[in-house]
């Protein structure tokens, strides 16, 4: 029995991104699928109707595309979209589980088995379908380009007819996938790079990337759980974390920090008086920003300036790359969609690592625990 997956436009104001490339739907439509693209739902990603078209997809309705069988989207669905999904049907995509529960309490009272892309497992075999990490890697190249881009310096040391300039200062607060992709960026534009994280387990990994570790003084540092996340630090250590790392953000041209633990607020680790011992001309770029910053200063979506310092909280990083952002997302849907489908359709396995772990709702119900509990 054919059976349909819709690839509706994102909606969200300024999302570029579309779930599934031409490349995809290529392997989908091969693998028995009818994939139903909204119109000019890829157009901002750089991908045409034309493009779908030719590996296969059938062009349609809005309408058409939310009611497949299996709808797959960047963005969590609003509730018009939930509306004009298939009672009963699935969704893959992004659900914002943690933050926005009420999306999930809306898509379960419409009948949807859905599975969120935040809460895939951080599990080898799951590894393919991380696309948080994928997107991540991208979200930590770009904010270092911003800030070379917004940086009165360069970034590499040069020689020049007029004499030698000094490599800019780049400090990375938070060494996880994007804190490990800008440390390798802003290596690879000549900057002088030291990381810091509280996990003492992702130092030799700084490291090897060519940029030093900072290590703070703090009583019993690692905080490497079983999970390979941080756990929070008790609230006296943060306020020792944030005072000792003062003199390293001082001392930095760029500071890109990243620092979260799952489920959390970000954690402040630069404050106002670290701002403050910046040079005039210095950036800050919180990737938290999103998550309420790790910088006391930061307006999530918006970019300040203060004494001099720029300080910028981007909240949508890896749809200014929509094509390769798209184009990774749409890999880890399809690693979901193979291991999810079979010729009938929607068939995941209910003792599957991967599908307990990232399943929100199912049979008219939210069936994940953190997310019941947060709806209390
Ligand atoms: P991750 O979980 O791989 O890394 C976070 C790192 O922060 C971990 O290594 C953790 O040990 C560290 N950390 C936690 N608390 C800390 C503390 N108090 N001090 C020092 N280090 C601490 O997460 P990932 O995937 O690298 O994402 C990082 C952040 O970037 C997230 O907030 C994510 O939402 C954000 N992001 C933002 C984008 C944007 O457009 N602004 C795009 C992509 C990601």
């Amino acid at each position: 029995m054919a059976y349909t997956i819709g690839v509706p436009k994102e909606s969200a104001p300024g999302e570029r991104m579309v779930a599934l490339v031409p490349e995809v739907v290529a392997r989908l439509a091969k693998a028995g699928a009818t994939v139903l693209v909204e119109k000019n739902a890829g157009s901002l990603s750089f991908y045409s109707d034309a493009d779908y078209e030719s590996v296969g997809a059938k062009i349609a309705s809005k309408e058409d595309a939310f009611g497949a069988d299996i709808v797959v989207k960047v963005k969590p669905p609003t509730d018009g979209e939930i509306a004009l999904m298939k009672q009963g049907g699935a969704y893959i995509g992004f659900m914002n589980p943690l933050d926005e529960p009420q999306i999930s309490a809306h898509m379960a009272a419409r009948g949807l088995t859905s599975l969120s892309m935040e809460m895939v497992p951080r599990i080898s075999r799951a590894q393919k379908m991380d696309a948080l990490s994928a997107l991540s890697s991208i979200g930590g190249y770009k904010a270092v380009l911003m800030a070379a881009g917004h940086l009165p310096k360069f970034f590499p040391l040069l020689t020049t007819a007029a004499g030698t300039v000094k490599p800019a200062n780049v400090l990375v607060l938070g060494a996880g996938v994007a804190g490990l992709q800008a440390i390798a960026t802003a290596k690879r534009l000549g900057a002088r790079v030291s990381a810091y994280d509280i996990r003492e387990a992702v130092k030799e990994e700084v490291q090897s990337l060519g940029a030093s570790f900072v290590e703070l003084e703090l009583e019993g540092q690692d905080s490497s759980d079983s999970g390979g996340y941080a756990k929070a630090l008790a609230e006296e250590k943060a306020k020792q974390q944030t005072k000792l790392l003062v003199p390293f953000i001082g001392k930095s041209d760029v500071v890109i920090s990243t620092a979260l633990i799952p489920g959390r607020k970000a954690p402040i680790l630069i404050t106002k008086e670290a701002v403050e011992a910046m040079a005039p001309g210095s950036i800050v770029v919180d990737m938290a920003a999103q998550n309420g910053g790790n910088c006391e200063l930061t307006k999530p979506g918006e970019t300040v300036e203060v004494q001099g310092v720029t300080v910028m909280g981007p909240t949508n990083l890896t749809t200014e790359m929509p094509v390769h952002a798209s184009q990774l997302y749409a890999r880890t849907l399809l690693a979901m969609l193979q291991d999810f489908t079979d010729e009938n359709g929607f068939t995941p396995k209910p003792d599957d690592e991967v599908f307990t772990g990232s399943c929100i709702t199912q049979g008219g119900a939210v069936v994940n625990e953190r997310v019941k509990a947060l709806l209390g």
